[in-house]
């Protein structure tokens, strides 16, 4: 034989020489849940180790993983169902829970990277992405809440900005609405293929933002689609999106070597919180050594071709150095 492939397996040293992918702190987008209130601090029961905190504790928490050099942040709002609506006004009031959070991140630590969600679903008296209308999901009426919380993100000092509800147009919307009122430095990370997934369950628990009625295949993706995906990339990139996104990553990782292979923009991958739920319940079980599989899971992400990975596992990756 002249080839043996297992002599660049026969040390840890040679393996290491010849390794393709690497996860670093710099790929991690670590999701943080907000919710109201001082010196709060919950768990969300189906992620175990993941909490909502109110904005005190929020930027202890950002603190502590600035110091991991953990510096990028995507943040969601668990939003009083008093205060849901429509139209999902609560989401571009000045004083909400979300903007109020924004701005003390950014006051507190300007250096780090906050990366805004923009959807109606966690203000929605409805749980919906869009304004509903006797069962229907309306888009460019929907674009027009969009703009208005996207813009107000801005406001607060945003990096990047993240639409995540599917919406056709809404790019697009969004950049005009930024590039008018001068934010032409703010980024958009679309979330291009989100797909109506089974695995937002513990997600939507951690937000109580589940649909009231009927489900998101309107708006996100067939599961069983992959040339659907590049639609919504290639569009994504016409209308001025900086980064692409895919969403679930794990089930997805052919759709984040599709989309890599098309685009030269980054693309992102949102390693979400079934995923997360999965992996920690089987590791609760003692079904899986932790360290290996969740490394294992993140790196196949960026061998997949994302170079941004948003995952509930950035932070006790760093902290237990298991990169
Ligand atoms: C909704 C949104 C969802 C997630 C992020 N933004 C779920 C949904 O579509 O209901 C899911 C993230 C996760 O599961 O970790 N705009």
């Amino acid at each position: 034989m002249l080839q043996r492939p297992r002599r660049n397996r026969k040390s840890e040293v040679i393996r290491q020489m010849v390794q393709e992918t690497h996860v670093s702190a710099a790929n991690l987008i670590f999701p943080l849940f907000i919710i109201e209130g001082i010196a709060q601090k919950t768990e969300v029961a189906s992620m175990p180790g993941i909490f909502r905190y109110s904005i005190d504790n929020l930027l202890r928490e950002i603190e502590s993983c600035l110091k991991l050099g953990l510096n990028s942040f995507d943040l969601f709002p668990n939003i009083d169902e008093s205060l849901k609506d429509k139209y999902a006004t609560e989401s571009h009031r000045e004083q909400s829970l979300y903007l109020r959070a924004i701005r003390e991140v950014k006051k507190n630590f300007p250096e780090a990277c906050v990366i805004t969600d923009v959807a109606m679903d966690p203000y929605s008296s409805d749980g919906h992405d869009g304004i509903v209308e006797n069962g229907e999901i309306l888009n460019d009426e929907t674009l027009e809440v969009l703009g208005k919380m996207a813009l107000a993100h801005a406001q607060c000092g945003a990096d990047i900005i993240a639409p995540s509800d599917m919406m056709d147009g809404r790019v697009g919307y969004i950049r005009r609405v930024l590039d008018e009122n001068k934010f032409t430095n703010v980024s958009i990370m679309s979330y291009s293929a989100k797909y109506a997934s089974a695995f937002y369950g513990p997600f939507r628990d951690a937000l109580n933002s589940a649909p009231k009625f009927g489900d998101k295949k309107t708006y996100q993706m067939n599961p069983a689609n992959q040339r659907e995906a590049l639609i919504e990339a290639n569009l994504d990139e016409l209308e001025g999106a900086d980064f692409l996104m895919v969403k679930p990553a794990l089930p997805y990782l052919d759709i984040i070597k599709l989309i890599k292979d098309h685009t030269e923009l980054p693309v992102a991958a949102y390693n979400v919180s079934g995923e997360y739920a999965m992996i920690k319940a089987a590791i609760q079980k003692g079904w899986l050594n932790e360290q290996r599989a969740i490394t294992e899971v993140l790196t196949s992400i960026r061998r997949a071709g994302a170079s941004a990975i948003l995952t509930y596992h950035a932070k006790e990756v760093l902290e237990n150095k298991w990169l």
